[in-house]
């Protein structure tokens, strides 16, 4: 909103967020109500933290709030008793969340849990604000259609797609040769491969520049997490596998850059600070300013650059594969690693164990053939649904 729209005292902004209480829901949370005369909530959701979205929704003024656990709805309804605030629960209400129409829903649920409230926000004609990558990395191709038939893009949340999506000349896109995501490296940057093969879940959480959910923070040590974001960048920007690259950057600073035909080399910088991407998507087309981390050049002195090491962070290394391969894969190795990462949490399985119950589910899917494109959204869950029952399977078999 602009100062003349403000001061035309125009209605503010709607933001619907779907997964309030997690990591990037604080950041969204925390913009929104920095400016209220922005930014206004009509619908929160959680899984299952009923005290933390009742705080939430109170503190915003939300009109609804959701949990997707049934189990959780009188907890939730007691807790927002007497607040005017409407509660909801289970799967239905959480879409019913996603389709009110709003001018935001921000997507930061956490897996592929996301898949369907964001096809159903777009559906609903929202424009979506997406933290959830697994959404596009399963359903990319039915996510990127719904977007272009809404005529609205999907702003990206995760910090290296804002970068890019901040840097990308849209007149000039077939100048583009090659787009960058940088990564930290994770806590296991400097570690001999037998060490990661063997970290334990306290040395897999300590992400070296952000606090993030748990899954996340697991797949930021594996490197998965990069992975997922280059099949992200393939959906949002449309560039093939071989013009898409990772570069290690430890002091994550510059989150992102697009390098043009002509050797230019555009990039985005900034703290690591998901509270930023969160602002950017809030105001598109506009700027608005916003209480975000700063940082100083001069004391950060210095950048450094170097390549991943694939065969210490096999993971990056199979969504490569997985980008290359193409149809199904990329929902089937989000699948399995969903279910490997919730089992080294509970130290069900070794860190190592985590690519090589990927690997494993991956190989058992394409010997079967049944890795091509999915037509719709039920085959995407369809698939995601026998992919987690394959890699439990491996995981049973002690692999
Ligand atoms: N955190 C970051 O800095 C960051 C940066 C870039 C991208 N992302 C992406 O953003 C997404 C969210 O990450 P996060 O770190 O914010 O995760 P998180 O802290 O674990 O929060 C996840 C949110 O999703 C909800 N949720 C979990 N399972 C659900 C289900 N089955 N149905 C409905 N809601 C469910 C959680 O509710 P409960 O709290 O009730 O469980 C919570 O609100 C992920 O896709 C991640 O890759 C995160």
């Amino acid at each position: 909103m602009t100062q003349f729209q403000e001061s035309a005292g125009l209605d503010p902004k709607k933001i619907s967020v779907l997964g309030a209480s997690g990591s990037v829901g604080d950041s969204a949370i925390d913009i929104v109500s920095g400016s209220p005369q922005k930014y206004q909530i009509e619908a929160l959701t959680a899984y299952r933290n009923v005290e933390k979205l009742a705080k939430a929704a109170i503190k915003t003024g939300a009109r609804f709030a959701v949990v997707a656990d049934e189990a959780c709805y009188q907890d939730l309804k007691e807790a927002l008793s007497g607040s005017g605030i409407e509660v909801g629960a289970g799967s239905s209400a959480v879409e019913e969340a996603a389709s009110r129409s709003v001018d935001i829903v921000v997507g930061a649920i956490v897996g592929a849990a996301g898949i369907r409230p964001t096809m159903v926000a777009l559906e609903a004609g929202n424009q979506v604000a997406l933290a959830n990558k697994e959404a596009l990395v399963c359903a990319g191709d039915l996510v990127m259609a719904a977007a272009a038939r809404l005529g609205k893009p999907i702003l990206p949340v995760d910090s290296e797609h804002s970068a890019v999506f901040q840097v990308y000349e849209r007149d000039n896109r077939s100048e583009i040769d090659e787009i960058i995501l940088t990564a930290s490296g994770g806590p296991f940057r400097t570690w001999e491969k037998d060490a990661i093969a063997g970290a334990t879940v306290e040395q897999a959480m300590k992400h070296p520049n952000f606090s993030m959910g748990s899954k996340i923070t697991i797949d930021s040590a594996s490197m998965m997490n990069k992975g997922l974001e280059l099949i992200e960048a393939h959906h949002l920007y449309g560039l093939a596998a071989d013009r898409l690259t990772v570069v290690v950057h430890p002091q994550q600073i510059i989150h992102g850059l697009v390098c043009y035909s002509d050797g230019s080399m555009l990039a985005q910088l900034g703290a690591p600070d998901m509270r930023i991407p969160v602002a950017h998507c809030l105001a598109w087309p506009e700027r608005a300013p916003a209480k975000t981390d700063r940082i100083s050049l001069t004391e950060i002195a210095q950048f450094t650059f170097e390549l991943p090491d694939y065969d210490k962070f096999p993971c990056l290394q199979l969504a490569k594969d997985a980008l290359k391969a193409g149809g199904s894969l990329p929902n089937i190795m989000n699948a399995a690693n969903e279910i490997a990462v919730a089992a080294f949490l509970k130290k069900r399985v070794s860190f190592g164990g985590i690519a090589r119950v990927v690997e494993q589910t991956m190989e058992a899917f394409v010997q079967k053939g049944e890795n091509s494109s999915a037509a719709g959204i039920e085959d995407v869950l369809s698939l995601d649904k026998s992919a987690r029952e394959v890699a439990e399977r491996l995981l049973q078999d002690g692999l």
